[in-house]
């Protein structure tokens, strides 16, 4: 006896072609996946012939600041520096139970638009480390049916204040997953590399993925992601390692990019383009020729690293707009980076589901094969190409084999003359 049976799929593989086939889930496990499986089930579920595909993963998020956009005042000039400032004051009453409940809010949103493996950062610059004690809190409550993972995120620089470091490695003993910084935001280039190696210390010493928010500036002088590129190949973390943003790789001249790219092919390390807040927030002090402040997704994908794209905030500070929507973030990003080529929209699918879930170091668990957890959604789409043309909508989210949503697809009646 199934627990659940899903007729008439078309499942996007883990090689990303396409096969016709039921899908049979007993006790949270793929159990079958064959052309036309017999047997009894609890429940069968007739997909009628659409993309079945591995769950949506979200890299890079901020939750402790979501859904506070206007509190306590707009971020008029639309700057990643107006943004800090904004949520300086906004964290000085922030509370568990706030965060807690935006948190889950937005994990509920976002759920329902088919992601289920999320990666936030928290902020673990104020003294009472509440943004990391709630989103912990919430890892667990939330655990039957999303994946949270929680980078602990030292947001005004680990230098910048004396309490700053500890605060981080106190983040750790708590059980954040992963150790983050900023070293573009530290007061000086030194603190910046110091801060970097900081970071490699800690998540050698912690046993942690590492997932730095590295050059997020326009300024082309900003080089910390080559101070993280050396540090993963001297630790050996490689693919435990996350440059997220590095949106200064997009200004650096070719000479240097060139460069910097070859000694980016000896790691394995992980990045992270947010495309919506980005195309936003950088550019703001250029007049024109306008940069697009993203770094060199096409690039970096081109020469075989790990690429996936982020939302980074919905609704807070830094970003007033987003509903969590991954296939928004794709249609952005294959914009901003000018990936139109038909490998190249499907690799930005790929950005949202399976590089994500790499960047995550979930893999084992990620995918539809057989022996897998039973996570997957249904998307009113044929392929990859379609679901991101139309951003289309996620009719199923399977979550360790229970049905979790189910949302119905709208209807449009035309009233008006065929002519
Ligand atoms: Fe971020």
């Amino acid at each position: 006896m199934y627990d659940l049976l899903l007729r008439q799929c078309r499942l996007l593989q883990t090689d990303r072609t396409i096969a016709e086939v039921d899908i049979a889930i007993k006790e949270r496990v793929i159990v079958d996946i064959a052309p036309k499986i017999t047997g009894n089930t609890k429940l069968e579920l007739d997909i009628q012939g659409k993309l079945v595909s591995p769950p949506f993963v979200e890299s890079h998020i901020h939750l402790d600041s979501a859904l506070t956009a206007g509190e306590p005042r707009w971020n008029q000039s639309g700057t990643l520096f107006e943004g800090i400032e904004i949520w300086r004051e906004r964290k000085q009453n922030i509370s568990l139970e706030d965060v807690k409940q935006r948190a889950i809010a937005t994990l509920k949103q976002q759920a329902t638009q088919g992601v289920l493996f999320v990666r936030s950062h928290a902020d673990v610059s104020e003294t009472s480390l509440t943004a990391l004690q709630a989103l912990l809190e919430v890892r667990q409550e939330v655990k039957d049916w999303i994946t949270l993972q929680v980078v602990a995120f030292p947001q005004d620089g680990i230098y910048s204040e004396p309490q700053n470091d500890l605060l981080l490695e106190k983040a750790l003993d708590m059980g954040a997953d992963a150790v983050g910084g900023i070293p573009h935001y530290e007061l000086t280039r030194e603190d910046g590399v110091k801060s970097v190696h900081r970071i490699f210390e800690l998540a050698q010493k912690y046993d942690r993925l590492v997932d730095i928010h590295c050059d997020e500036i326009d300024d082309d002088q900003s080089r910390f992601l080559e101070v993280v590129a050396a540090c993963a190949s001297r630790t050996g973390l490689g693919s435990r390692v996350t440059a997220s943003h590095t949106t200064a790789f997009g200004s650096y001249n070719n000479a240097y990019a060139g460069k910097l790219l070859g000694f980016l092919r000896r790691t394995q390390i992980n990045f992270i383009a947010n495309p919506l807040i980005n195309i936003t927030l950088q550019g703001r002090t250029d007049t024109y020729p306008k940069r697009r402040g993203v770094t060199r997704v096409k690039e970096l994908w081109q020469q075989g690293a790990n690429v996936s794209f982020g939302h980074d905030c919905i609704q807070d500070p830094w970003y007033s707009l987003g509903t969590g929507n991954m296939l928004d973030v794709a249609f952005m990003g294959l914009h901003v980076c000018q990936m139109t080529g038909t490998a190249e929209i499907d690799a930005c699918y790929d950005m949202v589901t399976w590089n994500g879930a790499k960047t995550l170091n979930v893999e084992d668990r990620y995918g539809i094969e057989i022996g897998k957890p039973s996570n997957l959604i249904v998307l009113n789409a044929c392929d990859r190409y379609d679901a991101i043309r139309r951003r289309a909508i996620v009719e199923y989210v399977i979550s360790q084999g229970k049905l979790l949503v189910k949302t119905e697809i709208p209807r449009t009646i035309w009233h008006g003359s065929c002519s």
